[in-house]
């Protein structure tokens, strides 16, 4: 691992992208438009703790890194923490973290579980869900929108993909929050890791009852699934069940917390969504970009390659910035605009090339479901206390926000 590439200028006007509290604490839009502008291919110190990093912020340099799996790998992690530590221990065993023919032909396998047919079947349940909900708030006028409405949404959904017993699915929401993201600067690492391996055993379990007696769900496809004419092993077939777990639920539950905020803030938008000024589908596209939940994506470089005007160095981590180049104004006009009309919207919330999101039609369709709730039954929407950020450098978002929505007439 190299501590630092022998030509990359040390900058320190900038904060330390590792830390979480840097994205609490500085303002973020305009940390990003000086990167971009000024070291657009960036290299973040090390610190006692854990190497330096490339930090890339350009839309294009984005596009690049991410469409390169040949020469940046995720088989070594594909977020911060993972990365800096060295490597992720499902590496090579989940679809996230595995590269070349075995990521394509596992992908495939998981494909097939989500078919045109079953989605629009799951697109369906999650509108009727998401309209309950919202009701259920609107009648008693004050919630948390997010431990209410928003946590509730999408592990439903991949509940029934996967078939998780409607009983467990609070907790693995909880353990979820404890993962990859911790609610705030006390929470300790321990208890991240303890939360990792419930996933786990929750999920080594099911995954043997699945293989006794398959249903038609996600895990009984993996359970029994082929690829390379072989059976996914035992690791494989939970630590996938991890990560559709995982990518499900945070994400789009912060796009929902997010749009809300974002409607408080700029009313004019809520009153084009609400006078059907703006469609649906495009309202969620920015919804998408503006909240950008997963902030980053990483890989290790294979080989030296040059990015802009650095080389990055076989062996550098670099990660990509989501939440930078979904507003670089070179491809998104007046890119701090919440535009719900915006078009064309090419962010990239959900990635770009080999690794682009295969649950994205999923997380469009829980956005727009909240977006057409709000849209059809509410009238007013009031903060009602101060909303609870995330503790994280990888997920951007609330764990808490208090609302009053007022039905509409
Ligand atoms: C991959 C974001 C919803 C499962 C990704 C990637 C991004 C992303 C940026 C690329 C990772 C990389 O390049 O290393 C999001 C956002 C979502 C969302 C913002 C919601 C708003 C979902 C849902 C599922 C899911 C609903 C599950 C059904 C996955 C999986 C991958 C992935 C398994 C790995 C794909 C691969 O490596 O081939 N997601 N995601 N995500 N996402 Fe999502």
């Amino acid at each position: 691992m190299t501590a630092q590439p022998a030509d990359a200028r040390e900058d320190l006007r900038f904060p330390d992208l590792a830390d979480p509290r840097t994205y609490l604490d500085v303002d973020l839009p305009a940390m990003w438009r000086e990167l971009r502008a000024e070291a657009p291919v960036h290299w973040n110190p090390p610190a006692e703790d854990r190497p330096g990093f490339w930090a890339i912020s350009r839309y294009d340099d984005v596009l690049a890194v991410y469409k390169d799996n040949k020469r940046f790998t995720s088989e070594k992690g594909n977020v911060l923490s993972t990365l800096l530590q060295g490597g992720d221990s499902a590496g090579g065993k989940m679809l996230a973290v595995t590269d070349g023919l075995r990521h394509r032909e596992t992908r495939k396998l998981m494909l097939k579980s989500f078919s045109p047919r079953v989605l629009e079947h799951v697109g369906q349940l999650v509108r009727r869900r998401t309209q309950q909900l919202i009701a259920d708030v609107v009648a008693r006028r004050e919630a948390d929108f997010a431990t209410d409405v928003a946590d509730h949404i999408p592990i439903n959904t991949i509940g029934d993909l996967m078939d998780i017993p409607v009983a467990d699915r609070g907790k693995l929401v909880e353990w979820n929050n404890r993962t990859l993201s911790r609610y705030d600067e006390d929470d300790s690492q321990v208890e991240e890791w303890l939360a990792r391996n419930e996933i786990l055993l929750y999920f080594g379990e099911l995954a043997k009852q699945r293989r006794k007696s398959p249903g038609e769900d996600v895990i009984s496809a993996l359970a029994t699934g082929l690829v390379d004419g072989e059976p996914l092993s035992e690791d494989e077939i939970v630590f996938n069940c991890y990560s559709l777990v995982l990518g499900a639920d945070e994400s789009s539950r912060m796009s929902s917390i997010g749009a809300l905020i974002a409607f408080t803030e700029h009313p004019d938008q809520w009153r084009a969504l609400k006078n059907g000024e703006v469609s649906l589908a495009d309202a969620t596209e920015e919804v998408l970009r503006w909240t950008t939940p997963a902030m980053h994506f990483g890989r290790r470089a294979l080989e030296d390659v040059p990015v802009g005007d650095e080389v990055i160095r076989a062996g550098d981590v670099v990660t990509l910035w989501n939440s930078s180049a979904n507003f670089d104004d070179d491809v998104f006009p007046d890119a701090q605009r919440f535009d719900l009309g915006r078009k064309p919207n090419r962010h990239v919330a959900f990635g770009h090339g080999p690794h682009y999101c295969i649950g994205a039609f999923l997380g469009r369709a829980h956005v727009s479901a909240v977006l057409e709730a709000l849209r059809d039954q509410v009238a007013e929407i009031e903060l009602r206390g101060e909303p609870r950020r995330l503790y994280s450098n990888f997920v951007y978002g609330y764990v808490g926000l208090p609302v009053a929505l007022t039905a509409e007439r």
